[in-house]
This record gives C-alpha cells, structure tokens and sequence, in this order.
C-alpha cells in the first residue's frame, strides 16, 4: 500500500481572524483527500523546536467561529538570518516524512516559507494570514475584512459620544506600510479625512488637509469629526511624532484654522482590531484558500502563494509575490473625499 501523503501547517506573524478557519479548512480537505497533517506550534518556533503533532477532523472542531490561531504565533528573526536554524527544521520535518507545508502569515513568514522552499525538499504553500492587506498578489488577505469591521464599530461607539460632545476624534488603525485598513474603515465610517502611508505629506500638509475637511463639514453645520489614520503615517521618517494624540492636541491648539470650536481626542484601536470572531467573509476566504492550497499540495506542487483575484482563487509563485508592489485604490481615495464633503 502506498504511504499516505504528509503534510504540515503553521501560522506565523501577526496573528489575524480567520487563521482558525483556514487550519480547519486545510486540515479537513487533507482529510478528506486521506492524507496526513500535522500542526506545529507557534510559527517557525515549532519547527525548530519540534513542536508538532497530527491533527484529527476533531481536532479542528469548534474554532471556525474563534479569532486568533489554535496553533500559536510567533516571529523568530533567527529563521532568517541563521542557517543553522533552519536545517534544524528541515531535519525536523523530514524526519516524520513530511513533504508539504502550508505557512499561513504576511510578508515576514513568506520570506521563511520562500527559504524553505529553495533549500529543502519540502513544497511549501503561502496562505495570506494578516488583517493589514499589504500582499500585492491578492485582492484580500485572510483577516482584513474582520479588521475592518471592528475598526467601523469602534468607530460608530466612537461617533456617539463625539456627536453628543461636540468633538473631533482622531482614530490610529493598524497598517504599518499599507493604509488599507484606515481607506476601507473611514469610507464604511464616513470619516471626515483619512491619512495614509501611501500618499506622502509633512505633518503641516496631512494638519492642512485635516482643517479643511473639519472647515468643509463644520461649515454644512455638522458638529463634530472623524479623523481616521493609519499608523503607518507615524512610522514614516520623521513622521513619530504624529500620532493621533499630537493631531488632537494640534487641532485643540489651533481651533482658529478650523474657523469653530474644537475639542479633539485620540484614540488608538490597538490589538482589538486583530482579535474577534472572524466575519462569514473570511471565514469563506479561509475556507477556499485552504482547499486550494491542500490540492496544490496533493499535486506534488509548490513554491505558490494562494491569493482572490476578482473572486476567484489565484495562485502566485512565492517570490513574484514578494516582489509585487501594492498600489492604493486610488477611485477609493478619490471616493472618500467626494462622499466626505
Ligand atoms: O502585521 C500585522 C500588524 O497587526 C500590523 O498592522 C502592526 O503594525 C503589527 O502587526 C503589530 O505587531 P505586534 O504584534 O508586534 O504588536
């Protein structure tokens, strides 16, 4: 009888709604296609450490609806930069017989998914686990669209209390290269202004653009403000100083630009936006990702990232995806600025 085909998946990174979903979908249709798959805990850690076991059909039961990751997460540097590392790894996995790995994560984990690619005998596939949609190759990253949705609650709580106050509220969303998070969350939130890495300012002219859109909306008679910004706007050179907290006090400062009273708050969402029930859109995203990338797997191929592109499951060589640069939506940009006049 022939061995049964062995498989293994780990996520990696910065944990992201939905990892859960797509463990259980890459486990059942391995499953279901009778072959082998083992979890290994916390990331590239697991493999290091040996830390893996096989994964039942019950195994997976009871997480589709669970933000974070049954398996763990973690960033282990050394995976990169020692070799030594990684062929510990390898040793690892091939000692059980194992011949395809999945690695759900962002960038980070598909540079150690593309290593293991080129130096060992292992096929390994990408899954896109991250809430910050910042892999170009896709449309959607598993996560993001959870992300948003809990950015646009936090937002509407957000907007009660400004609304019965008066005042402007200056909201700091995850995206440390990608402004995604802050355009999809401040259009479904009807921001006043949305910052973004992506389009370069110096903080006068990001302050500029900010009192003419409170000048726009206070002059129509509105009474108070959202201000979503991503924080990748900070992480830019000579931009940490530009938080939400120094918007605010900015604006509080010189409330004679806006032409109005102005009473400014920051609020930074933080982690909650990376934990959560993960919404039925990624849950599906998850779902057909996994699938996809337990066939590739079961066709012997790899060195794929699986991605959606207008709805319909992609497969892009690993390195091609790393090298794609993600462009803005720039009609989304044009489209929050006319719906917030
Ligand atoms: O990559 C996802 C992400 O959530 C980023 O948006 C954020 O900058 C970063 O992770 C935060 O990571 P940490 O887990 O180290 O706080």
């Amino acid at each position: 009888m022939a061995e049964k085909k062995k498989i293994a998946i780990l996520t990696s990174g910065g944990d992201a709604p939905g990892m859960n979903a797509a463990i259980r979908a890459v486990v059942r249709s391995a499953l279901y296609f009778d072959m082998d798959v083992y979890g290994v805990q916390d990331g590239y850690f697991g493999l290091l450490n040996d830390d893996m076991r096989l994964l039942s059909a019950g195994d997976v039961g009871d997480i589709i609806h669970r933000g974070g990751t049954m398996l763990g997460t973690a960033r282990l540097p050394e995976f990169a930069t020692d070799p030594a590392v990684r062929h510990q790894c390898y040793d690892n996995l091939n000692k059980r017989g194992i011949e395809g790995l999945v690695v759900c994560g962002g960038d980070g984990s598909y540079r150690g998914a593309r290593l293991i690619q080129n130096e060992s005998n292992i096929n390994v596939i990408g899954l896109p686990g991250t809430i910050d949609n910042d892999l170009a190759y896709t449309d959607y990253t598993i996560g993001f669209d959870t992300a948003v949705n809990t950015c646009v609650d936090s937002i509407n709580k957000l907007r009660d209390t400004m609304a019965s106050h008066g005042r402007v509220s200056v909201v700091d969303v995850m995206g440390r290269g990608c402004g995604d998070i802050a355009v999809h969350s401040g259009i479904a939130a009807g921001a006043e202004a949305i910052l973004i890495p992506e389009i370069k300012k110096s903080d006068n002219q990001w302050l500029d653009y900010i009192v003419q859109k409170l000048r726009t909306s206070f002059s129509r008679g509105k009474k108070y403000g959202i201000i979503v910004m991503a924080e990748g706007v900070y992480h830019a050179p000579k931009m940490h100083h530009f938080t939400a907290d120094y918007i605010a006090s900015w604006l509080n400062a010189n409330a004679e630009t806006v032409g109005h009273r102005v009473d400014a708050r920051g609020c930074v969402i933080g982690h909650v936006q990376r934990g959560g029930s993960p919404t039925a859109s990624d849950r599906i995203l998850s779902a057909r990702m996994g699938e996809e990338a337990v066939s590739l797997l079961r066709e012997g191929k790899g060195d794929l990232c699986v991605g959606i592109v207008k709805n319909r499951i992609v497969t892009v060589e690993i390195e091609k995806a790393l090298s794609m640069k993600r462009r803005v939506d720039k009609h989304l940009i044009e489209l929050a600025d006319i719906l917030a006049r």
